[in-house]
């Protein structure tokens, strides 16, 4: 036999072993993400905005807290034994997504949802959390119109507490509405409103006035 040729052989399985290995490391080493997985292998059950498929049975999912995800999403990828309830077809599932190779973890794919699909976590995401109505009032009426409403001369808030409920809910959805100034006191209300958004603390006037009607107005909690 030929030197040359036994080299050649040897540099064919040298090159051909050096390609496979690549080819495993670089499989081994992608990174997918968390968009990629969910649109690919989530989406068809759960909705490509995570609002779930009724006809799959796929709960809506961009309704959930990242806690909650979190949890559900651990459970599913490390359980395998079936509960003989519907949580056989995620788990089928589950198995299937990590025979692809497209194995996640649990937090990251909760966090993804979380932030793309739950307008809470949207807003978190952008580093401001959900405000109840009455966290918003305390931070951002209350120094103008009182505390309990009651009103504050020192800063020309005019009482809300003595409003009927339809009254006030028609002030505060014009007051959105309205955000041309009519050059008075609406102003202040108009760069009030402009920085409560801006600070993630948006409001529905619907729920402002019942928050303020059923809280202060003496007719009503009395
Ligand atoms: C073949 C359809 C199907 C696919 C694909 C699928 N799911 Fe599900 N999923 C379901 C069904 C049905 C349920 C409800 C029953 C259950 O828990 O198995 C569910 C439940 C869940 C729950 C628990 C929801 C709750 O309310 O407790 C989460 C979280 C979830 N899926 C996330 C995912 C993610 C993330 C993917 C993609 C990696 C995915 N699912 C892919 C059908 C699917
Ligand atoms: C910087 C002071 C200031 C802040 C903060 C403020 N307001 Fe006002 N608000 C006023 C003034 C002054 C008026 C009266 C003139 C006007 O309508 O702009 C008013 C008017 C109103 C009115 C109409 C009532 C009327 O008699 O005209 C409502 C309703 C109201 N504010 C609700 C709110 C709510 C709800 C918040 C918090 C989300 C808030 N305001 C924050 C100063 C403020």
């Amino acid at each position: 036999m030929n030197p040359l040729h036994v080299t050649n052989t040897a540099k064919a399985v040298l090159v051909a072993v050096f390609v496979s290995g690549c080819a495993l490391s670089s499989a081994v080493a992608q990174v997918i993400s968390m968009e990629t997985i969910y649109q690919k292998t989530c989406a068809h059950c759960h909705g490509q905005k995570g609002e779930g498929v009724a006809e799959k049975k796929a709960p809506p999912l961009n309704t959930m807290r990242l806690n909650e995800l979190s949890f559900e999403l651990f459970n599913l990828t490390a359980t395998t034994q079936s509960s003989g309830s519907d949580h056989e077809i995620m788990e089928h599932n589950q198995r299937r997504i990590e025979e692809k190779g497209l194995r996640y973890h649990p937090d990251d794919m909760a966090r993804y949802i979380y932030t793309t699909f739950n307008p809470a976590g949207m807003l978190e995401a952008r580093g401001f959390r959900a405000y109840s109505t009455e966290e918003i009032y305390a931070d951002m009426c209350a120094k103008c119109h009182g505390d309990r409403a009651q009103g504050n001369l020192d800063k020309k808030g005019p009482p809300l507490n003595t409003y009927a409920l339809h009254e006030l809910e028609m002030e505060l959805l014009s007051l959105r509405e309205g955000f041309q100034s009519s050059g008075g006191h609406h102003e202040v209300m108009a760069d009030t409103l402009k920085r409560i958004e801006n600070r993630g603390m948006a409001y529905h006037p619907k729920d402002m006035a019942t928050y303020i009607y059923f809280h202060f107005n003496a007719k009503a909690t009395r």
